[in-house]
């Protein structure tokens, strides 16, 4: 059985916790055995469901569950081992233990972490609805973007030093005074690798989407546009933006009219902007909607009949087509123009560059026969033409 994922992201402040918290307990409520991860450092679950919450899935009320990754504890138990030999590699060099201890947290293990958490909550078959309460987007597109990159980090570093550590161990032993890593510490990653490898396979499934959510104000918006070429870039499928905190009109003072107004022309933009997905709005209430009940009915009014669980149709943010003479891979890159993207093709990898973020996109096997022979950005998408390159011909 296939959870149905849902992530919600966007800027610091907007909403996030309070819709991702609402939608979970939409589901939950039509019958669906629900959880909520939050990937947060910032726990604010537990806020706005108006109740304690441990390091250990706590049900809220009944099909309605909630857990919030406890990295620190986590990142002790899994990543104890590579951290063990990193240290002992660091205090073989001299470097005082206190120093290495730091410097051996590895960046984005809360992220790793929560990935890892995600996954098993995924492959459990407990859940029928999984909410991602991510963090700000940012740190969203690091960690979906992880599992690919570590993957390439991996074989690239760890695949060619394992080898060569096996034939050396002895001799580099005794000659640098460097401890070789254990045969478990290259186990610690292979698994790390195989398993956020299948994270990535469970977020781009169908059933998986990101939600975008947003405030009226230009620069929010702005964000979140980046957020949406992104995260196509990675193949993430968006199904859907809220935005919150919208201003009600009506017998407003000049002040508070000046708001409506300002809204209403960024509200116009967003509409334009994302017109292939759903736009839900929801309304600054007179006070935070905290509680299952306040979370609920603030996210039907936001939904407004629409089901919120609904899995979009049409193709993800990537399609490989045939063509007469081999294939056309298109990679959906919303409002990216000619400039901003960069290719190159490295053996069986297509390295795709926007703006800052990078794809290491392996080639399907179906394609890394072919040659390129052409690329070109328009229409919001990348199309890249591949011709097919027969055997023994140069
Ligand atoms: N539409 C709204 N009306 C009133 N308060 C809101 C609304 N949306 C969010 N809030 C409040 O704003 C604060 C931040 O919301 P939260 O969902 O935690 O944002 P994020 O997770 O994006 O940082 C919370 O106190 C929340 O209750
Ligand atoms: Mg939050």
């Amino acid at each position: 059985m296939t959870s149905r994922i849902i992530l919600f992201t966007g800027k610091g402040g907007v909403g996030k916790t309070t819709t991702a918290a609402g939608t979970a307990t939409l589901a939950a409520r039509s019958g669906r055995r629900t959880l909520v991860v939050s990937t947060d450092a910032a726990h604010s679950l537990g806020d706005a469901l108006g109740m304690p919450l441990g390091a250990e899935p706590t049900e809220v009320e009944e099909r309605l569950w909630v857990h919030q990754v406890d990295a620190q504890r986590r990142f002790e138990r899994s990543w104890g081992e590579i951290q063990g030999y990193l240290m002992s590699v660091l205090d073989a060099a001299g470097v005082d233990p206190i120093t290495a201890e730091e410097l051996t947290v590895v960046p984005g293990a809360e992220e790793v972490l929560a990935l890892l958490e995600l996954r098993m909550h995924a492959l459990s078959g407990e859940w029928d609805v999984i909410v991602v309460d991510c963090g700000p987007t940012a740190e969203t597109l690091r960690l979906l973007a992880l599992p690919e990159a570590l993957g390439w980090y991996m074989n690239r570093v760890f695949g060619v030093q394992r080898r060569v550590v096996k034939a050396l161990r002895p001799v580099l032993t005794r000659a640098a005074g460097v401890p070789m890593p254990e045969d478990s510490v290259f186990d610690a990653v292979e698994r790390l690798h195989s398993d956020l490898e299948q994270v990535q396979q469970i977020l781009t499934e169908k059933e998986s989407t990101v939600r975008l959510v947003l405030t009226p104000e230009a620069v929010v918006v702005a964000e979140a546009r980046r957020s949406l070429t992104t995260l196509s870039l990675y193949g993430y499928r968006v199904d859907g933006v809220i935005a919150n905190r919208v201003f009600p009109e009506g017998d407003a003072d000049a002040w508070r009219q000046a708001w409506v107004d300002s809204q209403r022309r960024v509200l116009d933009e967003v509409r334009q902007s994302f017109a292939e997905v759903p736009i839900w709005v929801s309304t600054y209430s007179s006070g935070e909607p905290v509680g299952a009940d306040g979370l609920a009915a603030f996210c039907r009014e936001a939904y407004d009949g629409a089901d919120p669980l609904a899995v979009p149709d049409g193709e993800g943010p990537m399609t490989i087509t045939r063509t007469e003479t081999g294939a056309e891979l298109r990679i959906a890159l919303p409002f990216a123009q000619r400039q901003d993207v960069d290719l190159a093709r490295h053996g069986d990898e297509l390295v795709v560059t926007v703006g800052s973020y990078r794809r290491l996109l392996a080639l399907p096997t179906a394609l890394s026969r072919h040659s390129v022979t052409g690329a070109r950005v328009e229409d919001g998408a990348l199309r890249v033409r591949f011709r097919f390159e027969q055997e023994g011909r140069a």
